[in-house]
């Protein structure tokens, strides 16, 4: 893994991600294959930077001449308090930066992960403006994805294990929406719910982690005490989970969660968050180039590290 101070000035345009850990990042094969099939002569790194090193390696890294940067965790939301970061007022209020532009001396900060969701939805033929939207999770994730689509969905809904941080977050975004839009249902709440507020909503999207890493045997489903399993839970999701409904999940790895898989067997119509890694990829690609990218070619090459 390369390391942010030895890097060196070159006629190639620089460009990469940090976090911390990194190594599991699909960006730096993803942007190479756009930048190549673009024929611009860059390059992407991914630089693991622990988190009180931040500052210093951004601040190096223009130094050093990079075009722009992603950050990953545990960075999208620390690096907001630095002052020499300009956020655009969406990545301001969403909290969250994940990536920054150099340019004329300026270091700006954007949020592609919401756009990115919403890019991946409609790549699926689904229109979220209009619908009815329920959030699972009132973390990083969800406060970039709910603060977006509160601004189209004509009902929004977050469910938390923590009731209060979906409570907190509901209002927090009903206090941003435009006075001509101070009619819209924003809430939020716990989980013990959940089957009515599924029932009430058009689209799912499922913002934590679960279904991943330590979660991986895990649905939403499973963090509410008492909620039936095995045979019993099947035949009940299949009454709520109907097809008519969307669940999206952001988690991509592994391509299907319990809850996706859960969903898809009740008769939902279910999405991984695949194309929102690539969106949320070529909206960044975009902002640093001023140009599309070829989003066949940079799905191709994620499915390529995912197998
Ligand atoms: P991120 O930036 O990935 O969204 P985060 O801000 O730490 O990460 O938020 C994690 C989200 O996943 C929260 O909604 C969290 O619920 P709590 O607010 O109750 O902690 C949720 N989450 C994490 N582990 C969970 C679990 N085991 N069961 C249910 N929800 C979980």
């Amino acid at each position: 893994m390369p390391n942010i101070n030895s890097v060196t000035k070159s006629s190639v345009s620089k460009y990469g991600v940090f976090g911390y850990p990194v190594s599991q990042s699909l960006s730096p094969v993803m942007q190479n294959s756009a930048f190549s099939k673009a024929g611009l002569p860059a390059v992407y790194q991914a630089f693991e930077v622990k988190p009180e090193e931040l500052e210093s390696s951004i601040l190096k890294a223009q130094a050093d001449g990079f075009m722009g940067l992603n950050l990953t965790i545990p960075h999208k939301e620390a690096v907001l308090k630095f002052d020499f970061l300009n956020p655009d007022s969406f990545s301001k209020m969403a909290g969250a930066v994940n990536t920054l532009r150099f340019s004329n001396g300026f270091i700006e900060g954007f949020n592609t992960d919401a756009g990115g969701a919403m890019l991946a939805l409609e790549y699926e033929e689904i229109h979220p403006a209009g619908k009815k939207i329920l959030v699972i999770g009132a973390g990083g994730a969800s406060r970039s994805l709910s603060f977006l689509f509160s601004k189209i969905a004509s009902e929004l809904k977050i469910i938390n294990r923590t009731a209060e941080r979906a409570e907190k977050l509901a209002a927090d975004i009903f206090s941003h929406l435009p006075e001509d839009l101070q009619n819209k249902k924003i809430s939020g709440g716990g989980f013990a719910d959940i089957l009515n507020d599924i029932s009430n909503a058009d689209i799912i999207l499922q913002t934590t982690e679960l279904g991943m890493g330590v979660y991986e045997s895990f649905s939403v489903f499973d963090q509410i005490p008492n909620f039936c399993s095995g045979e019993e839970r099947a035949v009940l999701l299949k009454k709520y989970l109907t097809s008519d409904k969307v669940v999206f999940d952001i988690v991509y790895h592994p391509k299907e969660t319990k809850f996706l898989k859960e969903s898809r067997a009740a008769g939902a119509k279910t999405i991984n968050g695949m194309m929102m890694l690539v969106f949320q990829g070529a909206l960044a690609f975009e902002i640093w180039t001023g140009q599309k990218s070829d989003i066949s070619v940079m799905r191709q090459a994620v499915l390529e590290a995912l197998d």
